[in-house]
């Protein structure tokens, strides 16, 4: 298998700064994840990339669904559901590195995460973006507010 470092691209700008901001946040954390393929499977690495994600998902994910609502997204649900699908996987995989008895058995649930978060997230971004974007367009609705108390400071873009 070919790892290779995701890198930002303009079809993954939705136009809201704290959006973009969260999901190049997430990006660095999946590379993160990335370069330690072939290199770092221990379990005291995985567990504490797979928190950074942990934290950093449930907040990002209320956020998006807070703005979803501000948008009246018709798929609303629909997101929710695969936003409740990663926290489960991620939960799964939480309980697979601390279950884990060998190095052989690290390493493959380390490839497992590495194929899934690269995955989930040009999906995410490429579906959930579209639909932002185009939603915005079609009602031209602003968004000027979406802090909510999950981040931590330092955590928070500047607002557009
Ligand atoms: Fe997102």
């Amino acid at each position: 298998m070919k790892v290779k470092q995701l890198v930002w691209a303009e079809e993954y700008n939705s136009g809201i700064g704290q959006i973009d901001y969260q999901h190049k946040k997430l990006l660095s954390i999946i590379n993160q994840l990335n370069l330690t393929y072939r290199v770092d499977s221990e379990k005291s690495t995985l567990n504490g990339i797979l928190s950074s994600v942990k934290k950093y998902a449930a907040c990002h994910f209320e956020v998006e669904e807070y703005m979803m609502v501000k948008l009246q997204f018709k798929d609303y649900s629909q997101h929710v559901l695969l936003h409740t699908y990663f926290l489960d996987k991620i939960h799964y995989f939480d309980k697979a590195i601390n279950n884990s008895e060998s190095s052989e058995n690290l390493s493959d649930i380390q490839v497992e995460m590495i194929k899934f978060l690269n995955e989930w997230f040009q999906v995410h971004m490429l579906s959930e973006v579209k639909a932002i974007r185009d939603v915005r367009l079609e009602r031209g609705v602003k968004i000027d507010n979406l802090i909510t108390q999950c981040f931590e400071d330092s955590d928070h873009a500047p607002l557009n």
